[in-house]
């Protein structure tokens, strides 16, 4: 009997693409989507285990879930919990004794047995399934469906790399994504082949060490990104192209030629540099120091003068002294990014730096978190300032909040708002690129009005 359910999404971009392709699967299997929360037969919480907050707000969900499959079953209805993704891989079993309104743990690399183990657990009670089966799972998933790419609209996400062997040490992804395993590129091509073929125009390629990706060419050669992305360029249809996230070891010469000779690959790049202390970033087992990552930056704006940049940084990392945080403002001011997330350290179970000398009193991480937000702020207000009187090509992703208003993406990622005309012209900008004159800034997007006369 098909059954509703519902995929709630935590984390990383990479967690987003898992649950639309669960969505896939589950669809495929003759089950339906819904967004209401009570009339979920299927509840599937896709989680994220990067930091401590991001885990302690997934149990809490996982409380009002419980209590809607209690209030559910007293009507008579049968409601499975699902747990997926890197929670369920790093705590395993031992979720479902803290939860047992949990029926199935399913590991991010498992999660295309889904149908299966959705029939097992109402025979027998809770399913676990961990497994590193990463190539099996991109096998056995069917390819989206033409209305389910159109109802997500015209740019998306394709896993192309899994899992990471840099073994950071506050890291959890190498534990629970596994080692690094690129998908074969005829296999990645298909995907983005029928993205394209229903529209969709902006692919981003994603995995967690995206520019690690070796995937294996259907002549047996090892393809880099910076090849693959060639490649992707060439689909009819496709018309903007990015990749994320970079480790700056791997941002080799031929990737970098890549921003210089590919107008499709977008100039902006997410870069994390994490510490602009060498000391931190060798307790941080980064294998790289700060010169290092300035070099690479360097050469990026070489190759694309325009590329604007974002990072993640972590204060507070056992050890960081004053001095190393000093280090890394020194780097932020440098470089000069144009978004960037930052963090408090948070000690992952697990992991080295987590029992490492020198833990950092809460108070003084808040401290200084507040100190480099509010440099990346302003660094940040400053670069969507530049933009002002620019004309910039803008990818629109669906209606605005206002009548006649629609949204997309600017080239660095940014939210632009834009009349759109009349309800027949702002419906055909959707999914179009178009080009837009920046009037100015908001403080979480940017406002313009279209300056080309197509479809007008
Ligand atoms: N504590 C704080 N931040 C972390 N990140 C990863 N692990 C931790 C941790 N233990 C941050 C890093 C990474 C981003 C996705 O999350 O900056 O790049
Ligand atoms: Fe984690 Fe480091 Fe791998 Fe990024 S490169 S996923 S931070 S271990």
């Amino acid at each position: 009997m098909p059954k509703r359910f519902l995929v709630k999404s935590y984390g990383c971009q990479m967690n987003v693409y898992d649950s639309a392709r669960m969505g896939d699967l589950l669809r495929s299997s003759g089950h339906v989507e819904t967004n209401d929360q009570e009339a979920a037969d299927i509840v599937i919480l896709n989680t994220c285990h990067i930091r401590e907050k991001a885990t302690e707000k997934i149990f809490s969900e996982l409380g009002r879930v419980r209590r809607r499959k209690l209030a559910r079953a007293r009507k008579g209805l049968e409601t499975q919990v699902v747990v997926a993704g890197c929670v369920a891989q790093a705590e395993g079993a031992e979720i479902k004794a803290r939860q047992p309104a949990i029926d199935i743990v399913v590991g991010p690399q498992a999660y295309h047995r889904l149908p299966s183990l959705l029939q097992g657990s109402s025979l027998s009670g809770a399913a676990i399934d961990l497994e590193f089966a990463a190539l099996a799972k991109f096998a056995a998933l069917p390819l989206p469906e033409r209305a389910e790419i159109r109802a997500r609209g015209a740019t998306a996400f394709v896993t192309v790399q899994e899992g990471c062997d840099k073994f950071c040490s506050f890291c959890v992804v190498p534990y629970t994504r596994g080692a690094e395993m690129s998908r074969p590129v005829e296999a990645v091509m298909a995907e983005i082949e029928n993205l394209a073929r229903h529209g969709v125009k902006e692919i981003t390629l994603i995995g967690q060490n995206v520019n690690a990706y070796r995937g294996a060419g259907a002549d047996g050669s090892i393809w880099s990104l910076a090849r693959l992305l060639g490649r992707a360029a060439s689909v009819p249809g496709i018309e903007r192209l990015r990749y994320m996230t970079s480790h700056p070891l791997d941002m080799d010469d031929g990737l970098i030629a890549a921003h210089r000779q590919m107008p499709k690959l977008m100039p902006y790049l997410h870069l994390p540099a994490q510490s602009g202390s060498d000391r931190m970033l060798s307790r941080m087992n980064r294998r790289h120091r700060a010169d290092d990552y300035l070099r690479v930056v360097e050469k990026l704006r070489e190759a694309r003068p325009d590329i604007a940049l974002s990072s993640d940084f972590i204060v507070g990392f056992p050890g960081e002294t004053e001095d190393d945080f000093q280090a890394t403002l020194a780097l932020v001011r440098e470089v000069g990014f144009a978004s960037s997330f930052s963090f408090k350290y948070s000690a992952r179970p697990g992991t080295p730096s987590a029992t490492a000398d020198g833990q950092v009193d809460e108070s003084v991480k808040s401290e200084r978190l507040l100190i480099l937000q509010a440099l990346l702020d302003e660094q940040r207000r400053a670069f969507s300032r530049s933009l002002v009187g620019r004309k910039l090509e803008v990818l629109f992703e669906r209606r605005g909040r206002h009548q006649g208003q629609i949204s997309g993406k600017s080239p660095y990622l940014q939210t632009v708002n834009v009349e759109g005309g009349d309800d027949a012209a702002a419906s055909s900008a959707v999914g179009a690129l178009r080009s837009v004159e920046i009037t100015s800034v908001l403080p979480n997007s940017l406002a313009g009005r279209l300056v080309d006369t197509r479809a007008q």
